[in-house]
């Protein structure tokens, strides 16, 4: 049963207008032939010039060690955009105006030799540019174990001077993660990043935060009468966060061995998700407002200590299974993993929040690889009415009423579901045992509202960098934060091996022990 909310389509301005242009900049997309610029990053570059939103005076200079030229590179650039996921429709008009707006540099960016290169290039597309500003936006998309050397020749280089804050032209770095493997790691980054750079020329990408629905979470309270005032321990009886994938490792085995589900999904994405929803609401939309709120949320997280690390956290890895009918491998048989590997593939955690506002509720955060489903949400449990009304229907004692529940879907049909009960027609009114009372959603689908497809992360978080508002990046304090919430369960997983992995089979909601988890609170897990 659903109720559909619409908004009216002739309501909105056009798309364009909705979004400000970037502004002119050359885009330095260093590890332009790897995974992440091919499969996403190129072809939000693309959108952003098919939507009207890149500048007529933006070009993108390509960086990796292989040698090409910028004819080579742009056929290179042409295959990753047509075939890619996150473009919405690809027409060969609007690509020949880009293309001619991409350029290549090969070199090893572990050698000094090659910024020269580099500079010298820039400066040809920048006197060839229309609009006169060289702003220049350098994007590391590079492994860890390289970052240390590219920031300290980049910076040395002069083509990314640490600038004052209202200077022009301007310089700003993005940075993707992993912010670290550690606290210690996560420090020891923000140090050689900030020696560099100043903290507002650094745009930490955490993708999550680009998502419609994750964006949402903020307006959606301050915009909204009703649920404001019971976004709090009165209202409120338990928060769930859930990030399942259906996905394996896909290839990426050496990666995740060494980063496991909670440095790779939990210390960023999930914490971040908690901590939009836990926040007080700041006093305005800034960047650094919004995040000095985030900060707030995730420093009044309670510190685990012994008992906590046995009964609020469980880790399991996945077994061999089905998802969506196929049969699938279980973890250790996965290539370049170890075939005793303990690294955990799914993770679920209970985090108290010990401020006014939250005190008591607990927080359950959990998310896997392999699981049954592919689903992002925060749903918010509601307490039960004072008004018992399950006595006076006269359900079997113990029995209670489906709570109110309130999802913030963040993937897939993004958007926002109320689930609350109704009395099911046909039943006498008379306060007898026959009434029937069931629980009904109300139901708010982005792609319904406003029918447009919605941003990819990227394109939305691109553009943001390009315009300078930092508001959905993660600020060092944030980084350094998650890794202290983080670091204590890592550090007692590992002085405690299990004498038996925990496992589930792919294509479940994970291993019984999550259940047993949240079910000691008295609730259970969604399954979306
Ligand atoms: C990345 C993780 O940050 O997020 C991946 O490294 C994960 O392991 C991915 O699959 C999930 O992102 P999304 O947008 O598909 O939910």
């Amino acid at each position: 049963m659903a109720l559909s909310i619409k908004a009216h389509p002739s309501q909105l301005p056009p798309a364009p207008t909705r979004r400000e242009r970037g502004d002119p900049c050359t885009m330095i997309l260093t590890g332009v032939t790897g995974d992440l610029a091919r499969r996403k990053l190129l072809g939000c570059v693309y959108n952003l010039h098919r939507a009207h939103l890149l500048s007529d005076g933006f070009a993108l200079l390509g960086v990796d060690r292989l040698p090409m030229d910028d004819a080579s590179f742009r056929e290179l650039a042409r295959k990753a955009v047509s075939s890619c996921d996150e473009v919405r429709g690809f027409d060969e008009e609007s690509w020949r105006e880009l293309e001619g707006r991409l350029f290549y540099a090969g070199g090893d960016l572990t050698q000094p030799e090659v910024y020269a290169q580099i500079g010298a290039r820039l400066a040809e597309i920048e006197a060839g540019r229309l609009g006169s500003e060289k702003n220049r936006i350098f994007y590391l998309s590079v492994p860890p174990f390289v970052f240390q050397p590219i920031v300290t020749h980049l910076s040395a280089s002069g083509l990314a001077p640490r600038t004052p804050s209202d200077a022009r032209p301007w310089v700003r770095v993005i940075v993707e993660k992993p912010f670290g493997s550690s606290l210690a790691t996560g420090v020891a980054l923000n140090d050689l990043v900030l020696g560099k750079f100043a903290e507002r020329q650094v745009y930490r990408i955490d993708h999550y935060l680009g998502k419609e629905t994750v964006q949402n979470v903020i307006v959606f309270r301050a915009a909204n009468a009703i649920f404001e005032p019971v976004w709090n321990r009165e209202h409120v009886a338990s928060v769930q966060i859930t990030a399942a994938e259906t996905v394996g490792v896909e290839g990426r085995g050496k990666y995740y061995e060494s980063s496991g589900v909670v440095r790779d999904m939990i210390q960023n994405h999930l914490l971040q998700l908690l901590a939009l929803t836990a926040m007080e609401l700041p006093t305005r939309l800034e960047a650094n407002l919004v995040r000095d709120e985030k900060v707030k949320a995730l420093r009044a997280i309670r510190p685990w200590d012994a008992d906590t690390h046995a009964a609020w956290a469980v880790r399991a890895q996945y077994a061999a299974g089905h998802v969506k009918d196929r049969p699938v491998p279980g973890y250790r048989q996965e290539p370049d993993v170890f075939p005793e590997s303990t690294t955990p593939t799914f993770a679920a955690m209970k985090f108290m929040i010990d401020n006014g506002r939250w005190r008591g509720v607990p927080f359950f955060v959990r998310s896997g690889k392999r699981l049954a489903k592919r689903v992002t949400e925060i749903a918010i449990e509601f307490r039960h009415p004072a008004y018992r009304m399950e006595e006076l229907v006269g359900l079997t004692p113990g029995a209670a009423l489906e709570p109110n529940v309130l999802v913030m879907r963040v993937q897939p049909n993004d958007g926002v579901t109320l689930r609350f009960d109704a009395k099911v027609p046909g039943a006498a009114m008379a306060l007898t045992p026959e009434i029937e009372v069931a629980p009904v959603d109300m139901d708010f689908s982005y792609a319904d509202a406003f029918g447009a497809d919605l941003s990819p992360a990227y394109e939305t978080l691109l553009l943001d960098v390009m315009i300078g508002d930092a508001t959905l990046f993660t600020r060092s304090d944030e980084v350094e934060l998650g890794w202290r919430i983080t670091d204590p369960i890592l550090a007692h997983w590992d002085a405690n091996p299990p004498l038996q992995m925990p496992t589930y089979s792919a294509g479940s909601w994970g291993p019984p022990e999550s259940h047993a988890l949240i079910d000691r609170d008295g609730f259970r897990w969604r399954e979306p």
